[in-house]
């Protein structure tokens, strides 16, 4: 689109200008990269022609809707220009490389890697969904702690071997801060922030200061539970235990509890399930039939009181799940350092 024909307006000639040196600029252009950078310089927010339009107001009235039609129309021949020179580079681009022998575009393209899940995230969020349903809050709360939360309101007394620094990651600094060795901190926050009557999971990291080995990693993973309202016995406990495991194993497998010492239940308990994967023994189950599957019991008078809650109005029950185990259990991993590893040939048969 020229204005050769017509008279040009005082304005018109430093258009055309700006035309003839945006065409010449776009035919010279050898590259995507510099072709994107003169769109944005032509037609962009910023740009030449934006500026153009900008500038109309400040004209005689008479001259507006000329000029005005000539920038528009510039703007469209410039971006047809400038897409016909993209293709062309384009095209250049997979003659050479063809042409060299670097690129052979009848190759099959290379398959999309997927993703998944990883095996803690899922069986996680499977017991979410099933708590959840049962009207279950999930909690959280933070990795780094303090002695009260993780010990002292725990009924964990100062000399208890749990808070040896054998065992126990402490912070240096001011304020005692350790990482949490367990997900029971939770309960107390729990206590702190919420009234009960209350139910909630915790699932989350806990870490301890120990040698690795296949059976220990110094992160792992837990699934706390904690239910405090009128009257609660063991009776609910197992029959929560119950359906946790339902859900987990997809059948009914019988039950048992075993006393079991926690400082922060009274009475504790050790819950064992039948073995999932035998009748008659086998190496998960070490041929007992039975697998040790969490310690639970009802929440000590203690931890109600640190955390203000009366203990002669309110009783609860709680459990420590052991994720990272139940994890192995299910899917038969062997080596529990695996699971964070971050090894793709263990995280890509998920
Ligand atoms: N916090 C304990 C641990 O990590 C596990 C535990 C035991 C949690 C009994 C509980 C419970 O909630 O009731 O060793």
């Amino acid at each position: 689109m020229t204005t050769e024909t017509e008279a040009p307006a005082p304005q018109a000639q430093p258009l055309e200008a700006t035309r003839a040196e945006a065409l010449a600029e776009i035919a010279a252009c050898a590259d995507a990269r510099a072709l994107a950078d003169l769109q944005r310089k032509y037609l962009g927010k910023a740009g030449v022609l934006a500026a153009w339009m900008a500038r109309l107001p400040t004209l005689p009235a008479a001259e507006r809707p000329r000029l005005g039609q000539a920038v528009n129309l510039l703007k469209k021949e410039l971006g047809a220009q400038i897409e016909a020179r993209e293709q062309a580079l384009e095209k250049v681009a997979l003659e050479s490389a063809s042409a060299g022998g670097s690129f052979d575009p009848t190759l099959p393209a290379p398959a999309v890697e997927r993703g998944s899940l990883h095996p803690l995230t899922q069986v996680t969020r499977e017991i979410e969904d099933l708590f959840v349903s049962m009207g279950y809050q999930i909690a959280d709360g933070p990795e780094v702690e303090t002695d009260w939360h993780n010990f002292q309101a725990l009924n964990i007394p100062p000399d208890h071997p749990a808070r040896d620094s054998q065992d126990t990651f402490y912070l240096e600094g001011p304020g005692k801060l350790l990482l949490r060795t367990h997900t029971s901190p939770v309960q107390v926050r729990t206590l702190e922030r919420l009234k009960p009557p209350l139910r909630v999971i915790v699932p989350g990291k806990a870490f301890r200061n120990e040698a690795t080995d296949a059976s220990h990693e110094h992160t792992f993973h837990q699934l706390e539970g904690l239910v405090v309202d009128k009257g609660v016995s063991v009776a609910h406990l197992i029959s929560a235990m119950k359906t946790l495991l339902r859900g987990i194993f997809r059948r009914d497998l019988e039950i048992r509890l075993r006393p079991g010492f926690f400082p922060f239940v009274e009475p504790g308990f050790e819950l064992d399930a039948r073995c999932p994967f035998c009748t008659g023994g086998c190496s998960v189950c070490k041929q007992t039939r039975w697998i040790e599957l969490l310690p639970c019991g009802l929440v000590h008078p203690n931890v109600l009181s640190a955390s203000g809650v009366d203990p002669n109005v309110w009783s609860g029950f709680a459990f420590g799940l052991g994720l990272s185990r139940l994890v192995m259990l299910r899917f038969g991993i062997t080596d529990v350092r695996l699971l964070l590893s971050g090894d793709l040939r263990f995280l890509e048969q998920f």
